[in-house]
């Protein structure tokens, strides 16, 4: 403090001389200086102190503070396959302040998880479980998310949670019910998308609850480079069964052989003839099928399989687009081979999430399974990434990476 008031020092840009053409940095020089923080007696001017926000983003509004907010919208309904241009990337802004009263949570997402059902979520359609998305909304699904303010006891600011949030940069959530918080983060936090969020789940009910399986026996998994797929295969492999995966190029069947140690696999686009492909796969039959496309190969594994074989029916991507499904023809097999045919869907299995936790965090631990991840960064790639899930672009679980944490 000098008589004269506060003073502090001042950082400031000097012009060193007057430029001739375009301005180079050496015509600038930055120095430090000091200043009076009081006004002179008897002068009328207003000291300012210029605030510099590194985060250009953020704004301070009356009611918090207030950030931009990218989105990933849902133009219209669809009818068929979901394209890139059936979205658009918005910004918006959010207040990053839960409202006074309210119970719900603010988060800033950091990865979302790219799944088949989001665009089958883009069609318009009425169900008692599911809703479609509405136009002129952001998409949602699952991810990873801090939360950056908490009216809810439940949670508090810089937890870490994964569970069903917006596509978008920040969400607010309400229904804080369906957030999972993270607490082992010796893993990658993107795991929580894939091998420890809701494909993991599904893989491990689907194949130890669904398709109840023994050892030795002979499983087949289809869209095995997949999410779900990769999974399903390494529990059976530690399970002690002979697996066979099928997937949609030569890079798919090389990875499904030699990286994620299936006993076979083949490439379904290069067999003209699905029955004998698993017939040379499968000179026995196949003991369990974990379906997750439905279609032409549901109909070839149905002439393939073992007395009392199980087929856990996970999903059926090839019918998901088309306006009239294929039929399946060869169902005869189900009575005369005492199959059990059962599909299932993975909410029904989030009650046992911790149980689940308890099996598959060691096997990550302990390297005994090998997860692959197709990470795109970017919201604004979110839509090409969705869509490219229906041509098979994806090697392991697609991400998006919103934002590091
Ligand atoms: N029951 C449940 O609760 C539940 C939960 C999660 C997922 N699912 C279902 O499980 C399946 C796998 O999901 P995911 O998240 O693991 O997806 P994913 O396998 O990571 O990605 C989808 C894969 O499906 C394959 N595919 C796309 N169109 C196809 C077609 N017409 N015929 C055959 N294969 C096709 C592609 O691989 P290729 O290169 O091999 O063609 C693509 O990479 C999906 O059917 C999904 O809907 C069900």
């Amino acid at each position: 403090m000098a008589s004269g008031g506060e003073v502090v020092n001042n950082k400031q840009v000097i012009l060193k001389q007057f430029v001739n053409g375009n301005p180079r940095e050496s015509d600038m020089v930055v120095k430090t200086s000091s200043i009076s923080l009081k006004v002179e007696s008897g002068s009328n001017p207003i000291v300012v102190k210029k605030l510099v926000c590194l985060n250009q983003e953020k704004v301070m509004a009356s009611g918090g503070e207030v950030m931009k907010n990218k989105q990933v919208i849902l133009k219209h309904f669809i009818d068929g396959a979901a394209k890139e241009s059936d979205m658009v990337v918005k910004t918006s802004s959010i207040s990053l302040n839960v409202e006074p009263g309210s119970n719900a949570v603010v988060v800033k997402n950091l990865y979302l998880s790219c799944d088949p059902y989001i665009a089958s979520r883009m069609k318009k359609f009425e169900h008692p479980d599911f809703s479609s998305f509405k136009p002129g909304s952001p998409l949602e699904g699952f991810g990873v998310a801090k939360v950056v303010d908490s009216g809810n006891p439940g949670f508090k600011k810089g937890d870490l949670v994964w569970g069903t949030v917006g596509w978008e940069e920040y969400s607010v959530i309400e229904n804080t019910e369906k957030l999972f918080k993270i607490h082992h983060t010796d893993v990658p936090l993107s795991y929580y998308t894939g091998i420890l969020g809701m494909p993991g789940i599904t893989a491990w009910a689907g194949f130890y609850e669904v398709a109840a399986p023994k050892k030795g026996e002979y499983v087949f998994v289809s869209a095995a480079a997949g999410a779900v797929g990769q999974l399903v295969g390494q529990f059976a492999k530690l399970m002690g069964c002979y697996v066979v995966g099928s997937a949609g190029s030569k890079e798919k069947v090389e990875i499904l052989k030699n990286k994620l140690g299936f006993d076979d696999a083949f490439n379904y686009k290069e067999e003209n003839d699905l029955d004998a492909a698993l017939k040379r796969c499968f000179p026995e039959g196949i003991d369990i099928y974990f379906d997750n496309v439905g279609g032409k190969m549901l109909d070839a594994v149905l002439l393939n399989m073992r007395l009392k074989g199980r087929i856990a029916v996970c999903g059926m991507i090839s019918q998901y687009n088309l306006s009239q499904h294929e039929g399946v023809h060869n169902l005869m097999n189900t009575l005369i081979k005492r199959i059990r045919m059962e599909g299932f869907v993975v909410f029904d299995y989030f009650p046992q999430y911790s149980k689940f936790l308890e099996v598959v965090l060691p096997l990550i631990r302990e390297g005994k399974i090998v997860y692959l991840e197709d990470i795109t960064e970017g919201l604004e790639n979110a839509p090409a990434a969705l869509v490219g899930l229906f041509s098979g672009r994806n090697i392991g679980k697609q991400v998006v990476l919103v934002a590091r944490e």
